[in-house]
């Protein structure tokens, strides 16, 4: 192995991610990464589909430069326990970790508290199209911060935000890929009712809301300047879109992200240390 930049420890879903954006893109060269995990049959797969060393010693990864996080809240305190007393003060420590605050890994690292980044992604890196907003911690510097977004630039955009903002993110964008797909599965249902086979209800829809989204983006015009656009009066937009208001989709969704915001605060006191 070259010199090692980056392990993780967690070799699940969002690791997987990052490791494929990260080495399609020649951000790290396979061997300059490490995976932890403990199922042999997932390291032997990293090993073989991305060419990464795996270990199941989570204390092998604080030989790297960065040590990105990436288990699950429910296990983030026994690995804390495990590698917060040895690790390098000068390595930087990237966390995926949902709700947990940057605050609460203070206390594992009796040696002083490493530069550290928080981070929340969104399941739409598995395929590049993430967005993940960072946070950082005093002691990360700017060329810290670059690190943090070299990496999740590999999987999509990435946003810096005070970490107050988190639990917003949380409930839009961390939670949004489900919200989206309700949507787009309540259309094709739609569409199947009009009397459309699945097969070309599913390709109408997953276009038009790729591309409705593309368009906001892109056109940098207000969302509803691209509404108004297609509403021909007393025609078939102005029809669908009475009956949407009318059932409060508008409030609806505010009241979604709201529930999803609360829920991450409170499950931002569970993952607190203990
Ligand atoms: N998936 C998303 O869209 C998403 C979005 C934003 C943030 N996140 C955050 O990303 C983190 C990872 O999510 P994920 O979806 O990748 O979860 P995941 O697929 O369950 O990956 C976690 C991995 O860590 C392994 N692991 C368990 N205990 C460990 C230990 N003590 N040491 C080392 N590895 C251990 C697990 O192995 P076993 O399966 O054998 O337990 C699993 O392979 C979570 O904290 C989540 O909040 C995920």
């Amino acid at each position: 192995m070259s010199s090692l930049k980056l392990a993780f420890i967690g070799g699940g879903t969002m690791a997987e991610a990052l490791i494929k954006g990260l080495t399609t893109k020649n951000v790290y060269l396979p061997d300059e990464i490490l995976v932890s995990d403990p199922l042999s049959a997932r390291r032997e797969f990293l090993t073989a589909e991305y060419g990464v060393a795996a270990t199941a010693g989570n204390k092998e990864c604080l030989a790297a430069e960065t040590i990105l996080l990436a288990v699950k809240p429910a296990q983030l305190h026994d690995v804390l326990e495990e590698v917060g007393g040895r690790w390098p003060p000068d390595s930087l420590g990237i966390s995926i970790v949902a709700g947990a605050r940057l605050g609460s890994f203070r206390r594992h690292f009796p040696a002083g508290e490493p530069p550290l980044v928080r981070t929340m992604p969104n399941t739409c890196c598995t395929i590049g199209w993430g967005i993940t907003a960072v946070a950082c911690n005093d002691k990360a510097d700017d060329g810290h911060r670059a690190r943090a977004h070299r990496i999740f630039e590999s999987v999509g955009d990435v946003v810096d935000l005070p970490e107050n903002y988190f639990d917003a993110v949380t409930g839009l964008s961390g939670s949004g890929p489900a919200y989206v797909t309700l949507i787009i599965e309540s259309l094709i249902d739609a569409g199947v009712q009009q009397g459309l086979p699945r097969r070309v209800a599913k390709d109408l829809v997953c276009q038009t809301v790729a591309g409705a989204a593309l368009l906001v983006k892109q056109s940098g015009k207000h969302p509803a300047e691209l509404k108004d656009q297609v509403v021909t009066p007393a025609g078939t937009t102005a029809a669908g879109l009475q009956v949407l208001e009318e059932a409060a989709v508008r409030a609806t969704f505010c009241l979604a992200v709201k529930a999803a915001t609360v829920r991450s605060r409170e499950l931002g006191q569970e993952v607190a240390p203990r």
